[in-house]
């Protein structure tokens, strides 16, 4: 395994998850052809939190789908862990804008849907499991309220705790704090960030999609910025700061004007 130290901390640069020469088409009624990707490649390392940045349309949504094995892509692959990722894994976990809650299920159900296929553990071991992480969001008085008894923060925090109750390695976020209140964005950042620091919890890997450059350069240890569709890779912007990172600090701002050149 190949180590680096930055900023005082070790950094594995091995893949945890690549995509391999990427190449996906839509075909639209009328004959018209969107070419999203042609020949792109990315690599999500062990234990990094890696952000994704583009153009509006440029293809990050269909990127994250395909990372998580839901699209296939017409040519290359999909590498989860040095194997070739032919399907979806609870292993790989995909939050999108558009994940919801079931509105007639209540909040410990919705989290509990998750492990619905997990023959290895019991009713009472789902139960137990989904209350911990419930309670790690700090929703553990909310177990039996229904999603229309929530607000969007907390949506959003149940649909968290759904997609990391089974313990998946790889988190992949797309746009996860757009539509909610700024405080509650804030909390929710720190609480995935925390997560991810833990070394003893899963996800090892966070991939993040944002168009909030401030939220890429506060969260990331690398940026990938990508071109205009066909999307390519314009550039890979290490954040090389201590954590939890000083948004005053001039160096913050360096890094934010650096990915804010490179997307427009
Ligand atoms: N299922 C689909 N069928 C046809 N075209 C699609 C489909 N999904 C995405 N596209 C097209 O592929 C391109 C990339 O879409 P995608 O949603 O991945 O972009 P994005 O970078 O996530 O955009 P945004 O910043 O607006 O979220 C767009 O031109 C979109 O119209
Ligand atoms: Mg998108």
């Amino acid at each position: 395994m190949v180590v680096e130290e930055t900023v005082g901390r070790l950094r594995i640069t091995e893949s945890i998850l690549e995509g391999r020469e990427l190449h996906v088409r839509f075909n639209l009624r009328r004959g018209l052809v969107i070419s999203v990707f042609e020949g792109l490649s990315i690599q999500v390392r062990y234990a990094e939190f890696l952000g994704i940045a583009g153009p509006v349309g440029c293809g990050k949504t269909t990127l994250l789908k395909v990372l998580a094995g839901l699209l296939k892509p017409e040519r290359g692959e999909v590498y989860y862990k040095n194997q070739r990722l032919e399907k979806p894994t609870p292993a790989i976990s995909l939050v999108l804008p558009t994940t919801t809650l079931f509105p007639w299920y209540t909040v410990l159900e919705n989290v509990m849907l998750a492990l619905y296929s997990d023959k290895s553990l019991t009713r009472e071991d789902k139960i137990e499991r989904c209350r911990a992480f419930l309670d790690m969001v700090g929703l553990s008085a909310f177990d039996s309220a229904y999603p229309s008894e929530l607000s969007d923060g907390m949506k959003k925090k149940v649909i968290l705790a759904r997609a990391l109750v089974t313990h998946p390695d790889v988190l992949l976020l797309d746009e996860p704090f757009d539509n909610i209140d700024p405080l509650a964005a804030v909390a929710l950042r720190s609480e995935i960030e925390n997560m991810w620091m833990n070394e003893s919890m899963s996800p090892s890997s966070v991939v993040l999609v944002s168009h909030d450059i401030e939220e890429l350069v506060e969260l990331c240890d690398r940026v990938v910025v990508l071109t205009e569709r066909p999307a390519r890779v314009k550039e890979v912007v290490e954040i090389n700061l201590q954590r939890p990172r000083d948004k005053r600090r001039r160096e913050f701002y360096d890094y934010v004007d650096k990915i804010f050149t490179l997307l427009s």
